[in-house]
């Protein structure tokens, strides 16, 4: 459109030649998920892997559908820092880069993931793991100072059984109160961006939801700067928790003063049972209620799928997106779309 744009005002000049298109107009759907999100005040994003963004057919529905991007795996600490002080931040800047040329916001993910972190950090002694550890937040969210809306600044600290803290290198080195020492690290190294807490499974209600929230209140009561939490959303179509239990603990969230994110939506249907087509629509009504439940909370910013095309998904051998593999949208697209437009 913008190009478009660029072409009409350039053909406002003297040159009155009649421009005869040698192409057809790309064939566009009427609606999308950015002017529908934005009309909710809401970001809508994906999860982007940087080496696809080349791909014309990819890039072209992430700049017509999105308006918040996130490196699936470039912004990693594996990636960023693959082994002591070197640096790569190639991929996260095509990420920032592509995002901004298209007015995109981005969230960063991740600074602090016992799922992402290379092995030469966890054979540190804790007192090189926190010298090490302090240097990659002040590096890393200091090289995309300015350019970033929100950090997951650590992503899935809390066990899934509920009873404390995952027992993580981080935790068995630095003690508990690293989740606190990074959240001050990142506002000292990028004072706009704002900081949130990453997990799953503590959607809805139950014990690892309890602890994700006591977890925030304790850290809000010592007075450690974090302005939300991303709930992560991975789902099937037949096992996901009841959009009240996903509302209620939302609202709860927002009562403690955070934003709420969900943060890398996906929705697994090979174990519904019945049809394709049952399992298809059982998937567009997954995403339509779990989306409604955010666009019905003031609190909840912003809806991030974890990717966009089936074609490119980090769970094997289903189809949990809202694209097929050959970019068509789904009966979930459909879902998406009119949640986000109140219906
Ligand atoms: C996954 C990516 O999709 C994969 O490509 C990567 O190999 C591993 O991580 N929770 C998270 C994400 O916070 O970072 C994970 O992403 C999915 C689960």
């Amino acid at each position: 459109m913008a190009i478009a744009f660029a072409i009409a005002i350039a053909g406002c000049g003297g040159d009155r030649s009649p421009v005869t298109p040698t192409t057809p107009p790309p064939t566009v759907p009427s609606d999308t998920l950015k002017a529908a999100a934005t009309a909710q005040g809401r970001l809508v994003g994906t999860a982007v892997q940087s080496s696809l963004l080349g791909n014309g057919q990819y890039s072209a529905v992430v700049s017509r559908e999105f308006t918040y991007l996130t490196a699936e795996y470039e912004m990693k600490w594996n990636v960023h820092e693959p082994a002591p002080e070197v640096w790569s931040f190639g991929a996260g800047d095509a990420i920032v880069g592509y995002a901004t040329s298209q007015g995109i916001r981005v969230k960063g993910h991740t600074f602090v993931w016992h799922g992402a972190t290379p092995s030469w950090v966890n054979a540190l002694s804790p007192p090189d793991l926190r010298a090490a550890f302090e240097r990659h937040i002040r590096t890393v969210a200091g090289h995309y100072r300015g350019r970033i809306h929100a950090w997951d600044v650590v992503n899935e600290a809390v066990a899934d059984d509920g009873s404390g803290l995952r027992d993580t290198v981080f935790r068995q080195k630095l003690g508990d109160g690293y989740i606190a020492d990074a959240f001050r690290l990142a506002r000292d190294a990028d004072p706009q961006a704002r900081l949130f807490y990453n997990d799953y499974g503590g959607e809805g209600t139950g014990a690892k939801a309890n602890r994700i929230y006591d977890l925030l209140r304790g850290l809000i009561a010592a007075g450690v700067p974090i302005d939300g939490v991303g709930l992560q959303m991975h789902v099937s179509a037949n096992n996901r928790p009841p959009d009240a239990s996903i509302a209620a603990n939302i609202r709860r969230l927002a009562d403690l003063g955070l934003m709420v994110h969900i943060s890398e939506m996906d929705v697994r249907i090979n174990n519904v049972p019945g049809t394709q087509d049952a399992r298809l629509e059982a998937q567009r009504a997954t995403y339509h209620d779990i989306v409604r439940v955010c666009i019905m909370e003031p609190r909840c910013e912003a809806i991030t799928f974890w990717g966009f095309t089936d074609a490119h998904t980090w769970i094997n051998g289903d189809s949990p997106l809202l694209f097929d593999a050959r970019y068509a949208p789904k009966p979930a697209y459909t879902g998406v779309l009119d949640a986000l437009r109140g219906r």
